[in-house]
């Protein structure tokens, strides 16, 4: 499976490039092709065009074509589906080096993989897997994930859009709120509610043609970071769509939603590693290269010490990461370390980026140095897919789960080494 995939990305592996020092030399050796092909690709074609992207406020819709033509826009997708056939190891690895080059790029590729294309080819038939699976997995076609609204966020129980059942289709009425690919996307999965007397279980998911009737899409929101990928609303106004375009079961929707998140979680766990890295690289790059007191500032302790943060939080933060996808991978559940890599990850970046501004000094903030880019595109990570403050919820809930029925006599102690899974997933 991988070694075909691989196969499809080495051609770009052959271009000549300069390798930097890895430290993710622990993966196996597929997975080092991959990232090396990644890599590669983030330094000679997303982190020479990142800065304009980011200023210009560009879709940067020649390299996410490219990224299609390698199969990184449905890693997780069969190739009879389109896609790249890839485990989420794979995808993870991956993420983080095009995160790496240009975070606007890496969020596109991120909603289109976990947010769209997977909830689709986990609960699609083969209809829908045709129509709105293969293009997007293909990258010929863009896909996003209307969850939130304006009137919830964090609460995504309590949607207030509605999926009224006219006959031969469905007619939804309501506003998604910060869409990623809004305006890029051809389609999007909407989730609606179709009783709301049953609260949560009377959500379903809906897969919409951004071309359908009542369908429009609002103003780009003006944002901090992440400038390359448009966010904006979803407006449905007796939006009329066929029948055959309930996604899974009617009233399935808030879990097809909480499973995609676990996904994507993951996604964005990667995409924070790729910022903070290159947050990294250029602090300790600059370091080297300055000199002050008659000496480079890498002689410093105090800047010795921000490097040494700086990496021991990032490299943390992958093997969280590495072990949510590895979870994954293996069939284990993963929603409790998926919120782990995630929370660790988005502040392990915005701890990186915010120390990398700290050792450039003036040069720090300025835009003639990449260090205040990617203090500002580190920032949403702690935001979207889930605040850290949700984050928090899901790994206590399931961490005292785990606790839960033991006998209280004991003094406290793990009852169930937690070493033993990560065996089993690795
Ligand atoms: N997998 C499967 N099912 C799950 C689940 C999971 N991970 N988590 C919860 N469920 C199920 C529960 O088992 C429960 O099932 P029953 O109805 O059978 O009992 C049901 O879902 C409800 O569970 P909870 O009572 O725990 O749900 P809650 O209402 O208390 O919410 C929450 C929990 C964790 C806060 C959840 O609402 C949540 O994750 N909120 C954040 C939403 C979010 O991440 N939004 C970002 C949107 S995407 C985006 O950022 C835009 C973009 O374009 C990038």
């Amino acid at each position: 499976m991988l070694a075909s995939a691989s196969r499809r990305l080495a051609a770009r592996a052959a271009r000549p490039g300069p390798k930097k020092f890895s430290s993710l030399a622990a993966l196996g050796e597929e997975h080092q092709q991959i990232r090396d092909v990644a890599r590669a690709f983030a330094e000679e074609r997303l982190y020479p065009i990142a800065g304009e992207v980011d200023r210009l406020h560009r879709y940067p819709g020649e390299v996410v074509s490219e990224l299609g033509e390698m199969g990184m826009m449905g890693m997780m997708v069969e190739e009879a589906h389109g896609g790249g056939d890839m485990d989420a190891l794979s995808y993870a690895v991956a993420l983080e080096e095009v995160s790496r080059g240009c975070a606007s790029t890496g969020v596109i590729m991120s909603v289109n993989n976990s947010l769209y294309c997977a909830p689709v080819r986990a609960n699609g038939d083969e209809t829908q897997l045709a129509e709105f699976l293969a293009p997007f997995a293909a990258g010929e076609k863009l896909g996003c994930f209307g969850l939130s609204e304006p009137g919830n966020g964090s609460d995504a129980g309590a949607a207030s859009t509605t999926a009224r059942d006219d006959g031969d289709a469905w007619v939804l009425n309501g506003t998604k709120a910060w869409i990623t690919n809004a305006h890029e996307a051809d389609a999007a999965v909407v989730f609606a509610t179709t009783d709301k007397s049953l609260k949560h279980r009377g959500i379903s998911a809906f897969l919409v043609d951004t071309k359908a009737e009542g369908f429009s899409v609002g103003a780009a929101e003006d944002k901090l970071g992440i400038r390359g990928s448009s966010t904006a609303n979803l407006i449905m106004e007796d939006c009329r769509i066929p029948k055959s375009c309930l996604l899974g079961e009617r009233g399935d929707g808030f879990k097809i939603a909480m499973r995609t998140l676990d996904g994507g979680r993951i996604g964005i766990a990667a995409q924070a590693l790729g910022i903070g890295q290159a947050a990294l690289d250029v602090a300790a790059t600059y370091a080297a290269d300055r000199t002050a007191f008659g000496k480079p500032l890498t002689n410093l302790y105090a800047i010795q010490l921000k490097i040494s943060e700086m990496a021991c939080k990032l490299e943390a933060a992958r093997l969280l990461t590495w072990r949510a996808a590895a979870r994954k991978d293996a069939g284990l559940s993963y929603t409790k370390d998926a919120a782990m890599a995630k929370l660790c990850a988005s502040e392990a970046a915005t701890f990186a980026a915010h120390q990398a501004i700290q050792v450039l000094g003036g040069m720090g903030y300025v835009s003639d140095m990449p260090a205040e880019r990617f203090y500002r595109d580190a920032r949403i990570t702690e935001i979207y897919e889930g605040t850290s403050e949700v984050q928090h919820v899901v790994i206590a809930l399931n961490v005292l789960k785990a606790y839960a029925g033991e006998s209280t006599a004991l003094p406290a102690a793990p009852h169930k080494p937690e070493h033993e899974d990560v065996a089993a997933a690795a």
